[in-house]
């Protein structure tokens, strides 16, 4: 079977990988071209892969064979760059988040299914190796029914070595928006959607300095908050919560602790696919690391669209569904909601966990 065509509009930082990943790790799907607002960057990624065509992006998109458009521009371009893929007639696998705001989010989803063309979203971590043992292990009964989710993602913000740093403090970045999906796309894998949440946030430092070297000494003004502790009560009745932190300098905190009704799981970092996925049992005197089990267990970005692209083959629902990114992003702005209006936010969306991926350590070939 040839492999599915892919173009990718957005050739910066990130894109790095997911190139090297879909030309030659997963083997269902190749870069056909490449587009950018900055042509010097897409010619610059296509010359690392010999037969990349670089064009403008109308010209991509108007390309027919090239079912699969895969969106990382920074996230003021993921609506208007998908919505265009769609009216295009073409499948879309954008970066996280999905949109900016919800009201984008479903407009991009019912022009999609109006269309008859699919929305995958990143991230695609979740399909890696650490988040897909942690999820057989909770299907399996290992520590009883979950009761509770700690999650941490704390960092002192990208301003210190992204060339570029000033959509991380607009709308649709900051530490929700930017890692949020990470571990709100793992928590909703292994634990199913939520129904109402609440949280606090704050702005800390209202102006930022980059300290990377292209822009260093450069202020951003932040417009999003960069503190937020949330709490979220699963549809299934286990409680999670969430802190998310551009603030912090240093922390312990574990990167997302899941405890059951027998036993406690340690979930590896949900912003990768390995692991150690770590398990103590009650009545056990330590914490035993699990080997993995399913899933992919190297640096996998691009797997999103490559399960897409079987699926879209196979006509089964692909993974790293829109439904689940607009259900993230419905949570994300469901934490702000609730610490400016002071109370709990029902959640209104809903989805499906994602289908594990097939048992056994995934290579990159998918089964025939
Ligand atoms: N950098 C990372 O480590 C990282 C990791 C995971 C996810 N992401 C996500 O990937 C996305 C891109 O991040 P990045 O770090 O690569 O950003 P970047 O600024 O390095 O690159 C984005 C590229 O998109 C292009 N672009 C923007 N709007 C466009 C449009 N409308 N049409 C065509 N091209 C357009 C820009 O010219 C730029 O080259 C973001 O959503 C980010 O959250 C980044």
């Amino acid at each position: 079977m040839q492999p599915m065509r892919i173009g990718v509009i957005g050739c910066g930082n990130i894109s790095g990988i997911y190139f090297k990943n879909l030309c030659s790790v997963f083997g269902n799907v190749t870069v056909a071209a490449c587009a950018d607002l900055d042509a010097s960057r897409a010619q610059a990624r296509a010359a690392e892969y010999p037969g990349v065509r670089v064009c403008p992006v109308a010209a991509l998109l108007a390309d027919d064979t090239i079912p699969l458009i895969v969106n990382l521009t920074t996230p003021k371009g993921h609506y208007p760059v998908a919505m265009q893929a769609v009216a295009a007639g073409r499948h879309v696998y954008g970066e996280k988040p999905l949109t900016l705001t919800r009201a984008e989010g479903q407009k991009l989803l019912d022009a999609a299914a109006r269309a008859g063309v699919r929305v995958g979203n990143a991230p695609d971590t979740f399909l890696g190796a650490g988040i897909q043992t942690c999820r057989r292990l909770i299907d399996e009964g290992v520590i009883g029914e979950p009761v509770a989710a700690q999650a941490f993602m704390l960092c002192h913000g990208h301003e210190s070595w992204h060339p570029d740093p000033e959509f991380y403090y607009q709308t649709g970045g900051g530490p929700l928006f930017d890692m949020g999906p990470y571990y709100l796309t793992a928590l909703v894998t292994l634990l199913g959607p939520v129904r109402r949440v609440t949280g606090s946030a704050r702005i800390s430092f209202p102006e930022r300095t980059i300290t990377s070297e292209k822009k260093r000494g450069q202020r951003v003004r932040v417009e999003v908050p960069t503190h937020i502790a949330g709490v979220m009560d699963f549809a299934s009745g286990a409680i999670g919560t969430l802190t998310t932190s551009f603030d912090v300098w240093s922390s312990e905190a574990p990167c997302i602790e899941i405890f059951g009704s027998e036993g406690s799981l340690s979930v590896p970092d949900p912003n990768g696919f390995g692991g150690p996925v770590r398990l103590r049992i009650k009545g056990e005197k330590d914490w035993r690391e699990v080997p993995l089990s399913a899933g992919f267990p190297g640096n996998g970005r691009g797997l999103g669209p490559s399960d897409m692209a079987e699926a879209i083959r196979a006509g089964r629902p692909h993974r790293a569904s829109g439904e689940l990114a607009y259900h993230v992003l419905d949570l994300m702005h469901a934490f702000h909601d609730a610490s400016a209006m002071g109370r709990h936010v029902m959640i209104e969306s809903t989805c499906e966990r994602p289908a594990p991926m097939p048992p056994g350590v995934f290579d990159g070939r998918w089964p025939a």
